[in-house]
């Protein structure tokens, strides 16, 4: 079986450290005991809980919390190149992943393979047991190997450290370090990854560093892990392994610290000291903490004495905390419990406390995929013969800090020729670029409904608009999205004198009832984004905030709410960040939208955020903040002489520069507000 090969332009910048590798979803059960052949054993809770896991994942993520530079989401810096399954899991553990990591190489399974699955067994005495089930990790490689080093060739150019596991098949780990080696990597280190199996001289040929815990090299050295109790059995158990080749065997001995013994001598990594206050909770992942602190260390040129020492404390810091993901250390923790000025002092007095790193991993930005259709002549694999919609994904695929994708129904689920795109094929799509998506738009076409579509005068052209949305709804379940937003573009009139205000409004409330009530719809929340003139209707029946959650009252259905459009409002003449503490306030802001304009009459720009209403923007995102705001951030811009890419990335990095910004004033702000002082607010950033 022959895969699909990826075809990828070169990225503008290599990761520092590689990991080619597995995940998995482990699924951790509470028992007495193990049990032994024959036994069967009920667990002590009534259910398993479920974690993140696979060395390759942990350790990437590791990585990129130790790695030092932009960080967060625009973070390019660490990439995971691993194959998940076609199934929830799958999708799960990539959007998991995706908030850290670069994914751009990871594929999700073409032939619907399973993700990864570890059963793991935890018994009262701390003992565990697990069954691994590779799934995807270990069926998804292309099976053609010249085209798996071309695969490689483009995911590994430039990467300074690779890293590697036992936990995909041996062929795919000794191409990956035949190809991370070509392309530049200096240092290559191979987990020992839970097998006692000897590695095969093919692969330490290729490889600089080996790293086993104490029972793996008992394993490999063909020794009983209790005889390994001095140093120099140790180093004799090393020499073993390496035999005759030039690889260096990194062995961690638990609270005894480290060895790193080569041909040439042996360096000592003293065991770290733990945070002050700290004890010893639960050593999972620390070796995945020390294996891929040490990486990072080595790819910033330090020597291994100082790697050593750097890897010491980031697994001393992650025995501190239980479970594998929520104990793997930053940057930060690391430089601090090693006294050490941090390089990323720069980072660590913008970042602030955990809280706001919290608020801004849990942020999901979108942006108007219609606006990647701008400079196509800056999108140099642009593919003629594929649906438009496919191209304008795979471009918002390159905007860092994009984590979802909003469809127009029925516009972008059709093609030029008139033909229908299944939601299945626009939901791979979206998913190969290791996006998800966020919420179906309603766009009306001009016909049947230039003259209303909920205030329509005739009742079939309404009936015909319920229709519509009720489709998107059914779209919208198809794609796993669970938000439709309709903007009632044509839902308005042009002349004085020209239509019935009170019969408009009252129709329109039945259809909207009709819809967000509609089995379709109901398990979907389902909003309005009012824009008070448009050049189809130059009044709209819904011409402002205060109008609109009027119409959320009066139609009364729990899962309906509002969108608010930054342009929009400003188009109305209202204070953007006073029209979403309304609707926040009444618990109905489903989504907002966000950009900036120069406001002249009747004109929505789709300006890049907080560029024209700088200090708008920043109580937009204060009030956002305030309110605990949790649903997609959503820029509805059109950027005509900039690269949409950049301006997309752009616009979530100044978001998220305003959120800290916010965060860091937030009671400076809260005092100036509570005295409605001007100037204490004008000050409150300074
Ligand atoms: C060594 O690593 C393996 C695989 O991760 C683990 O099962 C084992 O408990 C570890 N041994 C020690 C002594 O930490
Ligand atoms: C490693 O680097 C440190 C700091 O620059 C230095 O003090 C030490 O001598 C170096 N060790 C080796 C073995 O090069
Ligand atoms: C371009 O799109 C067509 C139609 O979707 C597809 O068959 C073809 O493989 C694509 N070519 C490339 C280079 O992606």
């Amino acid at each position: 079986m022959a895969l699909l090969t990826l075809v990828h332009v070169a990225r503008a910048r290599a990761w520092t450290t590689a990991v080619v590798g597995s995940v998995n979803v482990d699924v951790i059960a509470r028992v007495g005991m193990i049990p032994r052949e024959g036994d069967t054993v009920v667990t002590r809770t009534a259910s398993t809980t479920t974690a993140m896991g696979g060395k390759g994942a942990n350790q990437a993520i590791a990585a990129s919390r130790m790695t030092c530079e932009d960080g967060g989401r625009d973070w390019r810096g660490v990439g995971f190149v691993g194959r998940f399954g076609a199934d929830a899991a799958g999708d799960a553990t990539r959007e998991a992943m995706a908030r850290e990591v670069d994914l751009e190489y990871s594929a999700r399974s073409a032939i619907g393979s399973a993700t990864g699955l570890g059963f793991v067994m935890v018994a009262n005495d701390g003992g565990t047991s697990a069954v691994v089930v590779p799934g995807a990790n270990a069926l998804d490689w292309n099976d053609d190997d010249a085209a798996l080093e071309d695969e490689f060739r483009d995911a590994l150019r430039g990467t300074a450290t690779l890293m590697l596991q036992r936990e995909i098949p041996h062929r795919v780990n000794v191409i990956a370090a035949k190809i991370g080696r070509e392309m530049g990597a200096h240092t290559i280190v191979l987990d020992a990854g839970g097998s006692h199996e000897v590695v095969d001289g093919d692969l330490l040929a290729l490889v600089d560093y080996v790293a086993p815990n104490e029972s793996e090299l008992a394993g490999m050295a063909g020794v009983d892990v209790d005889t390994l109790s001095s140093e120099e059995a140790v180093i004799e158990a090393a020499r073993k392994v390496t035999g005759t080749s030039a690889v260096k065997v990194l062995c961690t001995l638990g609270a005894r610290g480290s060895l790193l013994v080569s041909a040439s001598g042996v360096a000592r990594g003293a065991p770290s000291r733990l945070p002050d206050g700290a004890r010893e909770v639960d050593a999972t992942a620390a070796g995945d903490a020390f294996r891929a602190a040490f990486a990072v260390a080595m790819g910033e040129g330090k020597n291994e004495t100082q790697a050593l020492r750097f890897a010491g404390a980031a697994g001393a810091l992650a025995v501190t905390k239980m479970g594998a993901m929520p104990s793997l250390p930053t940057r930060r923790e690391v430089d601090a419990l090693l006294g050490e000025e941090s390089r990323c002092a720069d980072r660590a007095s913008t970042s602030t406390s955990s809280t706001i790193e919290d608020e801004l991993a849990a942020q999901h930005f979108a942006s108007r995929l219609n606006s990647m259709k701008s400079r196509l002549d800056l999108f140099l694999d642009r593919n003629e013969s594929a649906p438009e919609v496919f191209n304008l994904v795979k471009r918002m695929g390159r905007a860092r800090g994009i984590s979802h994708v909003f469809f127009n129904y029925p516009e972008h689920f059709i093609t030029k020729t008139g033909e229908e795109i299944e939601p299945e094929i626009l939901r791979r799509k979206v998913l190969e670029q290791s996006l998800r998506i966020g919420a179906v738009c309603v766009r009306f076409p001009e016909e049947p409904y230039r003259l209303g579509a909920f205030t329509n005068p005739d009742p079939a052209v309404r009936r015909l608009a319920e229709g519509l949305v009720r489709r998107s709804c059914e779209t919208a379940v198809a794609l796993d999205a669970n938000e439709v937003i309709i903007w009632p573009r044509y839902d308005g009139y042009d002349y004085y004198l020209q239509a019935d205000y009170a019969s408009a409004w009252d129709v329109m409330v039945q259809s909207y009832k009709i819809v967000a009530s509609s089995a379709e719809c109901a398990s979907l929340k389902v909003s309005v984004e009012f824009k008070p003139t448009d050049e189809k209707s130059r009044f709209s029946f819904i011409p402002s905030t205060g109008a609109a959650l009027l119409l959320v009252d009066a139609v009364g259905e729990p899962n309906f709410g509002l969108t608010i459009d930054v342009g929009h409002a400003l188009a109305a003449g209202e204070n953007p960040a006073q029209s979403i503490v309304m609707t926040a306030s009444r618990g109905r802001l489903f989504g907002v939208q966000l950009g900036d304009g120069h406001s002249r009459l009747g004109a929505e720009d789709g300006l890049m955020f907080g560029s024209v209403h700088t200090n708008a923007a920043l109580e937009i995102v204060s009030a956002l903040r305030a309110h605990g705001y949790a649903g997609f951030l959503y820029f509805d811009t059109f950027p005509l002489n900039e690269d949409p890419v950049e301006e997309a990335s752009r616009n979530v990095r100044t978001f998220r520069d305003f959120h800290k910004k916010v965060a860091a004033s937030a009671s400076a702000l809260a005092d100036a507000a509570a005295r409605r002082d001007a100037l204490r607010a004008a000050d409150a950033f300074a």
